[in-house]
């Protein structure tokens, strides 16, 4: 079982897939057990597996159950639904043939909420095919890895090369607050060699990509009062401050004109990418509007991967409609830093809690409610697993991976990697620049599903044990 980690990159064998023949093969595996692979994407996608909507968690209970009977039918001969005081996740195993490595396949089967449905060119949980791509909230984030996960097993004919064991977790969108308590409560069935965590994207739809790092997140509540009791505006206006205009100075003291964050203390690794990405693209892909610019200085990539950013995620006070001319005495915002790969989020709610409590004008009342911390992660992506994914990705869809980074955050990956030291960590994924994840209209491109699958079990092939 720790064949891969003890052989050194000279005495690593390859396995059948790398012949010739041996890929088409099972790329042609692939492809046949696409639309069935297809068809049960769709009904995962008909289930509304939202975590974070109290309402809707025993739809993430029935996604569950129908996760783990998809993959029981595929060929899995151990299959459990488990919870560790959190939401159901689903554990398949296979075990691995005498001599051959373990490879754990990851992927979640909550979604973000849909947003607001009229803004959707099909229904959200309506699963809808429209120029090649299919659309519906969780075809790509991340349905779409247990997609992948499912076609890989049937393209075996449920008996893969290597042992396999497929993790589906649902509560990813909110944090993993009990994967910690899962991997310790069933840390020998998660054992593995290789971990492949499909829940990232590709550079395009034609160019493949290995994600080699994440941002890390710090989120904080922030308040400011300023009065006892709400007061007439027209009496006192212009002589004691509101809440909302503090609040509002303090936000805006988050940036600096440019755009950059403004908090002293965080932390940028130097820049270690030639990759960027052309402005009318980035307008584009984001849907910025006309006129509309960029913020922030360095390259794209340079910003989304290797800088902090922040955003303000939420603010509680009074509403339009609501409005009366009162000037209001306390509100609150939710902000959320995203943390370069190598820095402490920790540290970095830290800087941010002493940015607020000192930015705030005219001597407000600030209190700080700190939230959620997860870590970035940057991975030395070298080694013969790495050469063995890279090879499979070329021959899946005809041309080499890239490694990017990438803005968003699996903060879980640390902890992956903290239970399993010894296990290689590979962050892969079905998404595309286009995929829109947590936005309306989120999508996957179908030939990259195929590509993606096809990726997976080549990379299962490889990792066997060569033959003679
Ligand atoms: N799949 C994303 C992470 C991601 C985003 C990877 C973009 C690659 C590109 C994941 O489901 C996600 O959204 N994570 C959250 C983390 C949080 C809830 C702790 C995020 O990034 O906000
Ligand atoms: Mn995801």
């Amino acid at each position: 079982m720790r064949q891969l980690r003890d052989s050194s990159p000279g005495e690593y064998r390859f396995g059948t897939a790398t012949t010739v023949a041996g890929v088409n093969d099972v790329l042609a595996a692939v492809q046949a057990v696409l639309p069935s692979v297809r068809a049960d994407l769709e009904d995962l996608i008909r289930i509304e597996s939202v975590w974070a909507d109290p309402a809707r968690r025993v739809e993430v209970v029935r996604s569950a159950e129908a996760v783990a009977g998809l993959l029981t039918a595929a060929g899995f001969p151990d299959v459990e639904v488990v919870a560790a005081g959190g939401a159901p996740a689903v554990i398949a195993r296979y075990p691995a043939p005498p001599g051959a490595p373990t490879v754990l396949l990851y992927a979640h089967h909550d979604v973000q909420p849909e947003g607001d449905p009229a803004q959707w060119i099909s229904p959200p949980f309506e699963p809808t095919e429209k120029d090649g791509r299919l659309y519906g909230r969780g075809s790509a984030d991340d349905k779409a890895g247990i997609a992948c996960h499912l076609a890989a097993m049937r393209a075996f004919g449920g008996h893969p090369p290597v042992g396999v064991t497929v993790f589906v977790e649902g509560e990813e969108e909110s944090g993993s607050p009990t994967l910690r308590a899962l991997l310790t409560a069933h840390r020998e069935a998660l054992a593995a060699d290789v971990i492949v965590i499909a829940d990232s994207g590709n550079w395009s739809t034609e160019l493949p990509a290995l994600t080699v790092s994440l941002r890390g997140l710090a989120d904080c509540v922030v308040e400011v009062s300023t009065l006892e009791k709400g007061l007439h505006s027209g009496i006192w206006g212009g002589v004691v401050p509101d809440a909302l205009a503090v609040l509002v100075r303090l936000l805006a003291s988050l940036h600096d004109d440019d755009g950059n964050v403004a908090i002293a203390g965080l932390y940028e690794p130097p820049a270690a990418t030639d990759l960027d990405i052309p402005g009318e693209q980035v307008r584009a892909e984001a849907g910025l509007l006309p006129g509309v610019t960029q913020v922030g200085s360095g390259t794209v990539p340079q910003r989304l991967w290797h800088k902090p950013s922040i955003t303000v995620i939420g603010i509680d006070t009074t509403g339009v409609d609501a409005a009366s001319n009162t000037l209001i005495p306390s509100a609150r915002a939710k902000i959320s830093l995203r943390v370069a790969p190598g820095g402490d989020p920790a540290a970095h709610l830290a800087a941010l809690r002493a940015h607020l409590e000192s930015h705030a004008p005219w001597g407000a009342r600030v209190r700080v409610v700190d939230g959620e911390v997860g870590a970035p992660y940057a991975i030395d992506a070298t080694g013969p697993v790495y050469d063995a994914a890279r090879a499979a990705t070329e021959s899946a869809w005809g041309v080499a991976p890239v490694d990017m980074g990438m803005g968003g955050s699996i903060p879980f990956i640390a902890e992956f990697a903290a239970a399993f030291p010894d296990a290689t960590i590979l962050v892969t994924g079905p998404e595309d620049p286009a995929s829109a994840a947590h936005s309306i209209n989120e999508s996957l491109d179908l030939g990259v599903l195929e590509k993606a699958a096809g990726t997976e079990a080549l990379l299962l092939a490889a990792l066997a044990p060569a033959c003679g």
